[in-house]
């Protein structure tokens, strides 16, 4: 029979109406005498009703949890209604029941707040995803999704799709290779990002491009990662910056109109990257609340106390972030746990001084005269309890304690609301980062063009050059970036330079991106936005497993279909592989 209504349907209004429904079992509850069952489908969940009278009730009593039904019925008013369902003032009356599959007794349990063991949930996927909030995040991810495509659409992008056997691509990560059959000894490597393919579709005359793409990338696993994801990838010719910029944002206030019926009004705020290091120590703040990082550098220096003093004469610096009502919040024991995790980002310790009857106390406070209190007091909106956290080193180790310490402090405070999207565009960001092993290293990756007037620093003092770049960031999660490239290719052989990719290298890696900059390429420039962890904050989940139909462990593996696996003999010997034991 076609069924009639979706479970969740059926309103007051269709009392008497006869219906279909199909489904699974979700829950069935003999009251001795009347018999109950709630019929779910992915929209939701409508009540079952038996009567004993019925000649159904006993093939009903049969009905165990996931069998899959078929009822022809009547739709009732219900006596006692549940009002957590939208189809909780109604139930309906069986008239007619198929069994159109058994199920054995499912090894996980098919609800929301079981606490069952991940690996187990992830094994069973296709059980799991029975449950009502991955129905929902699923739901969310294709409304997205539509509405990502409506927009650009409408603003005259193609979609095109790039190749996913390909060649190397320089996001950072290691590559997932794939080996030749018929060449043998040769590998393709599944793209990081497909960066360069969009360029060379600028080269090819495209102007706008977008596709929903998968990037592969071999790297330690997060929550907010994982091996084989999605991006929103966006590549333009003859835009600059700003105009890129504007054409993401409005079709990221698009999808939240869309997805969220949420209207943003206002342009989200645009931070320099040196800003966002000095005042919240991290390039994706989260700027949900303030807590932002205070020099204490000056003052410090003043004092007589020795661990300030020798960091700050070798180069150091320190800060302090002021934590509202802190005093009553973390006493000695509370504060030694702050210590202990200020020591995970290498900092040595975590100084403290509480504010408390106009005045500081505890910690530190011994080691400043009364004029440096009252210059630190000067320097903070201070309020009766507040408790500075001060951690003196490294810039780099200030900057990554304090800007961690202040996310945990809002996570165990719970200063944030999911609801609360604080979009915000980190800007100006430098071309290079060196490392401890003294080689130059790109911050976004190695075609990022830099800016104009920097363009004479690549051979003076590579660091201090500045890379027309942006990032688009969100309750402190990097939700994407992107920057406008180099279409010249004396600049583009520069850059390589500096990053040190011998001449050879340049030809062997991207050989065809530098012929190609030879044949007109057009000046231009995207971005690439992570489309699950967009789902992530657009569902407020943390796991990006909840938005990833069928994701991997933190080791790679898909424990449902076992993956990756083995290969027989004659399939290695095909590809022309031996495997060292
Ligand atoms: P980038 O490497 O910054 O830029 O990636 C863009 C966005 O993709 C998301 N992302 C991930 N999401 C889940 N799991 C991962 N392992 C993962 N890695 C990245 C992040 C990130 O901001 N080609 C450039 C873009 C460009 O320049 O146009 C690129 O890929 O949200």
């Amino acid at each position: 029979m076609k069924r009639t209504h979706t479970n969740n349907e059926l309103r007051l209004t269709n009392t008497k109406e006869t219906v279909v429904l199909k489904g699974w079992v979700a829950k069935k509850r003999d009251l001795g005498g009347l018999l109950f069952i709630d019929l779910r489908d992915r929209t939701g969940i409508t009540q079952l009703a038996f009567n004993p009278s019925s000649t159904l009730y006993e093939k009903a009593l049969t009905l165990k949890n996931e069998y899959v039904i078929e009822v022809t019925g009547t739709v009732i008013e219900r006596q006692s209604k549940n009002d957590k369902l939208p189809t909780g003032d109604i139930e309906v009356t069986v008239t007619k029941l198929t069994i159109l599959n058994t199920s054995k007794q499912p090894p996980i349990y098919i609800k929301d707040d079981a606490d069952t063991l991940e690996d187990t949930r992830l094994k069973y996927r296709y059980l799991d995803l029975r449950r009502p909030t991955l129905q929902q995040n699923f739901q969310v991810r294709h409304q997205t999704a539509q509405a990502v495509r409506e927009f650009l659409n409408n603003e005259s992008f193609l979609e095109i799709e790039t190749p996913i056997l390909t060649k190397s691509t320089p996001e950072g990560a290691r590559d997932y290779v794939v080996p030749s059959r018929v060449n043998k000894g040769a590998f393709y490597a599944l793209p990081q990002s497909p960066q360069i393919f969009k360029q060379l579709l600028m080269v090819g005359g495209f102007e706008k491009y977008y596709q929903i793409a998968k990037c592969f990338r071999d790297e330690d696993l997060r929550s907010d990662r994982q091996p084989e994801f999605t991006q929103i990838d966006i590549e333009t010719s003859f835009l600059n910056q700003a105009e890129i910029m504007d054409i993401t944002e409005r079709m990221m206030k698009h999808v939240m109109k869309k997805v969220k019926n949420l209207e943003f009004k206002d342009d989200f705020p645009i931070i320099t990257y040196k800003e966002a290091m000095n005042k919240y120590g991290t390039d994706k703040p989260d700027t949900r609340f303030d807590m932002q990082l205070v020099s204490l550098t000056d003052i410090a220096a003043k004092t007589d106390f020795k661990v300030f003093t020798s960091n700050i004469d070798n180069g150091g610096i320190v800060k302090a972030i002021n934590v509202k009502n802190g005093a009553n919040l973390y006493s000695r024991k509370g504060i030694d746990k702050l210590t202990k995790f200020a020591k995970k980002f290498d900092a040595k310790g975590l100084a403290f001084l509480r504010y408390q009857n106009n005045a500081f106390n505890g910690g530190i406070t011994k080691f400043f005269t009364d004029e440096q209190l009252t210059e630190l007091e000067s320097k903070f909106d201070l309020t009766d309890n507040d408790l500075l956290l001060v951690v003196s080193d490294t810039e780099k180790v200030v900057h990554q304690t304090l800007g961690q310490l202040r996310a945990h402090i809002a996570k165990e405070q719970n200063l944030t609301s999911d609801e609360d999207y604080d979009f915000l565009w980190v800007v100006d960001w430098p071309m290079f980062e060196q490392r401890e092993d003294k080689k130059y290293y790109s911050l976004h990756h190695p075609f990022t063009m830099v800016k104009d007037e920097d363009l004479e620093l690549l051979d003076k003092d590579p660091e201090k050059a500045l890379a027309y770049a942006y990032d688009l960031v969100v309750q402190g999660y990097e939700l994407g970036g992107g920057s406008i490239r180099i279409h010249n290719k004396e600049v583009q052989n520069k850059v390589f330079d500096v990053l040190g990719v011998s001449k050879a290298d340049q030809r062997e890696k991207f050989g065809f991106l530098l012929d190609a900059l030879n044949y007109g390429t057009p000046p231009h420039g995207g971005i690439a936005l992570g489309f699950d962890r967009l789902i992530m904050v657009l569902v407020h989940t943390t796991n990006i497993k909840d938005v990833v139909a069928f994701p991997k462990t933190a080791s790679g593996q898909c424990l449902l279909t076992k993956a990756p696996g083995p290969l027989s003999d004659e399939q290695l010997s095909d590809l022309g592989i031996k495997i060292s034991k």
